[in-house]
C-alpha cells in the first residue's frame, strides 16, 4: 500500500515536471541601424533604405512568454539620422526606452515579454512615416509558455512574412502621410518577392509537403493601410489574432490585419496531391502591385525551408 502510494506520488511529480513550462530566461538582442541601398524588386531597382541590421525586415527575434529581452540599439556613426526602437511586445515608457538615438550613440533597455503572439517592431524617430516606409521594421515572436496543445497544434513548417509599402524615391513626408507616390507592396522587402507567376524574376517560393500544417506569421508594416489576407485556393484552418492562441478563428477566408499589427495563419494543404496557394492581400491595388506570395505544396518540397533559420526567406 505504502509502495503503491509512493509510486503514485512520484508519477504525479513526474507529470508535474513534464507540464512545467521552461524557466524564464534573459535573451540578449543587439541591432545596428544601417542606412543602405537595397534592391526592392527582382529587376535590380535600388532605393535608399534605413534598416535594422541591413535587411528588410530586420532580424527575427524569438522568445518565450515570460522571458526578458535585454536589447541594445546601435546607431552606426556613418548614419545621417537619429533612430529608435519600438517593440510592440514591450510594456515600458515611450519617452524613455523608445527614445531616439543620434548617429554614433547606443541605447540599451530590457522588457519582459508578457503576452504571447506575433508583434511588429519599428523605428519611432521623427518623422515616423519616413522611417517605417524606408524599411525600419521587423518581427518578434513570443511563443506561448504552454507550448503546443490541441488548441495550438505544432506546425510542420513556419514562415514569417512582413508586408510594407514602397514609395517613389524621395517622396516628401507630407506626401507619404497622404499615401501619394505609393508604387508597390513589399513582401519581406521586395515586390512579388516569392511570386514567380507575376514576376518571372522571383526564384523563391514558400514550400511544404502535402498535408503539412504550415504556420505563417504575418505582420502588416504598411504605414496607413490594412491587409486583407486570403490564401487563394485554400481556407485558413485557424487564424490566431495577434498570434495569441486564445484568440482563435476557424475556417477563415479573409482576415484583416490593421497597420502595425500581426496574426498567425495556419493552412493545411490537402494530403495526397500537389497544390499551390497564392497568399494575397485581397485589396487588388496591393495584390497586383506586389503582395502575392506563392505556397507550393508537393513531395519534392525542400526540407530545410520553413525550419531553423529559414523562416524568413532572404
Ligand atoms: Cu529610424
Ligand atoms: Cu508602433
Amino acid at each position: 500500500m505504502r509502495q503503491s502510494l509512493y509510486a503514485a506520488v512520484s508519477a504525479c511529480a513526474l507529470l508535474g515536471a513534464l507540464a512545467t513550462p521552461a524557466a524564464a530566461k534573459t535573451v540578449k538582442v543587439e541591432m545596428t541601424v544601417k542606412e543602405v541601398e537595397l534592391e526592392v524588386d527582382h529587376k535590380g531597382t535600388k532605393q535608399k533604405m534605413w534598416t535594422y541590421g541591413g535587411t528588410i525586415p530586420g532580424p527575427l527575434v524569438r522568445v518565450t512568454e515570460g522571458d526578458t529581452v535585454d536589447f541594445t540599439l546601435i546607431n552606426d556613426a556613418a548614419n545621417k539620422n537619429s533612430h529608435s526602437m519600438d517593440f510592440h511586445a514591450a510594456i515600458v515608457d515611450v519617452l524613455d526606452e523608445f527614445a531616439e538615438v543620434k548617429p554614433g550613440g547606443t541605447k540599451r533597455f530590457t522588457f519582459e515579454a508578457k503576452y504571447p503572439g506575433v508583434f511588429v517592431y519599428h523605428c519611432g524617430a521623427a518623422s515616423m512615416v519616413e522611417h517605417i516606409s524606408r524599411g525600419m521594421y521587423g518581427v518578434i515572436i513570443v511563443d506561448p509558455k504552454e507550448s503546443f496543445s490541441a488548441a495550438y497544434p505544432k506546425p510542420d513548417r513556419e514562415y514569417v512574412l512582413v508586408q510594407g509599402d514602397l514609395f517613389r524615391e524621395g517622396t516628401a513626408v507630407d506626401d507619404l502621410l497622404d499615401g501619394k507616390n505609393w508604387i508597390g507592396a513589399l513582401i519581406n522587402g521586395k515586390v512579388f518577392h516569392y511570386d514567380p507567376v507575376h514576376d518571372p524574376g522571383a526564384s523563391q517560393t514558400l514550400q511544404a509537403k502535402p498535408g503539412e500544417r504550415v504556420r505563417i506569421y504575418y505582420v502588416n508594416a504598411s504605414v496607413n493601410e490594412p491587409v486583407a489576407l486570403h490564401p487563394i485556393a485554400g481556407i485558413w484552418d485557424r487564424v490566431y489574432d495577434q498570434g495569441n492562441p486564445k484568440n482563435v478563428v476557424h475556417g477563415a477566408q479573409t482576415f484583416l490585419i490593421p497597420p502595425a499589427s500581426g496574426a498567425v495563419f495556419d493552412i493545411v494543404p490537402p494530403a495526397g496531391r500537389a497544390t499551390n496557394n497564392a497568399i494575397v492581400d485581397h485589396a487588388m491595388s496591393r495584390a497586383l502591385r506586389g503582395a502575392i506570395t506563392v505556397l507550393m505544396t508537393n513531395d519534392d518540397a525542400d526540407p530545410t525551408l520553413g525550419r531553423g533559420d529559414k523562416l524568413i526567406l532572404r
